[in-house]
């Protein structure tokens, strides 16, 4: 497969964070999964583990890095964007928290976590790239990290294929990559409902939205672990 197969795989976040559309067929220039705090979902998951050092792959503008830190982890938080990441270093006030410009595929990190936390980060790396982004992922676990994956399930009121994706394609990328799965779950990612009006009008989605506004993007969590 080609590695930019899609219009997905083509997402400009770098260009969304200087204010252009994170796709070009549709205009999104407002951050769509900046809710203003931490995900709900990841605020429970940070909740159910006893802190220790935490990965946060594809931080985005750090809301669950700093959520994690304020419950006491030691957080690496990285994205690809270096404008994400200067905003989140901007808004720094701990200590524990480390924000560095990374490629999940190839971090150079050489440490490992005792918790790994992608949140909407897997469906925003290119088809071709998921093997080699778990890898990666699994060079910096030991054989007792939790590694969990928020990302878009397949749902009448969800995101379109291939954004979601079926759970036997992200099964198959975690085995091939030296994870298997713990446990999974459905669960909802939120996200700004402004930001993915014209998406949503040209794409035909009926998207849900809570008290609050936000959008309730169905999704799966999916704990990881490794092989032994
Ligand atoms: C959908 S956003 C989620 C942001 C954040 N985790 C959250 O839940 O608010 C996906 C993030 O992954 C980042 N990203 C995409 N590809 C990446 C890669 N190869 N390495 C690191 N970060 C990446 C994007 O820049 C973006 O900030």
């Amino acid at each position: 497969m080609n590695s930019k197969n899609n219009e997905y795989d083509r997402a400009d976040f770098q260009g969304l964070y200087q204010g252009k559309s994170l796709i070009s067929s549709v205009e999104i220039t407002a951050v769509p999964w900046d809710i203003g705090n931490a995900q709900p979902v990841v605020c429970e998951i940070l909740r159910s583990d006893l802190p220790g050092k935490l990965l946060d792959v594809g931080c985005g503008l750090g809301h669950n890095a700093r959520a994690a830190a304020d419950m006491g982890y030691i957080v690496t938080a990285i994205d690809s964007a270096p404008t994400a990441i200067k905003s989140c270093q901007k808004r720094q006030s701990k200590e524990q928290i480390r924000f560095r410009v990374a490629n999940a595929c190839e971090t150079e990190l050489n440490e490992k976590f005792d918790m790994i936390l992608d949140s909407a980060t897997y469906h925003a790396i290119p088809f071709s790239d998921r093997i080699a982004y778990m890898k990666e992922m699994h060079r910096l676990a030991n054989d007792k990290t939790e590694y969990h994956v928020i990302t878009f399930a397949p749902s009448h009121h969800g995101m379109p294929k291939p954004l979601a994706i079926e759970l036997s394609q992200i099964a198959d990328t975690a085995e091939k990559s030296g994870w298997q799965i713990e446990a999974v779950s459905r669960v909802e990612y939120k996200g700004n409902a402004e930001a993915i009006i014209d998406f949503c009008e040209k794409k035909n989605l009926t998207i849900l939205l809570d008290e609050a506004g936000h959008t309730r993007l169905p999704s799966w969590h999916i704990i990881l672990k490794t092989i032994i």
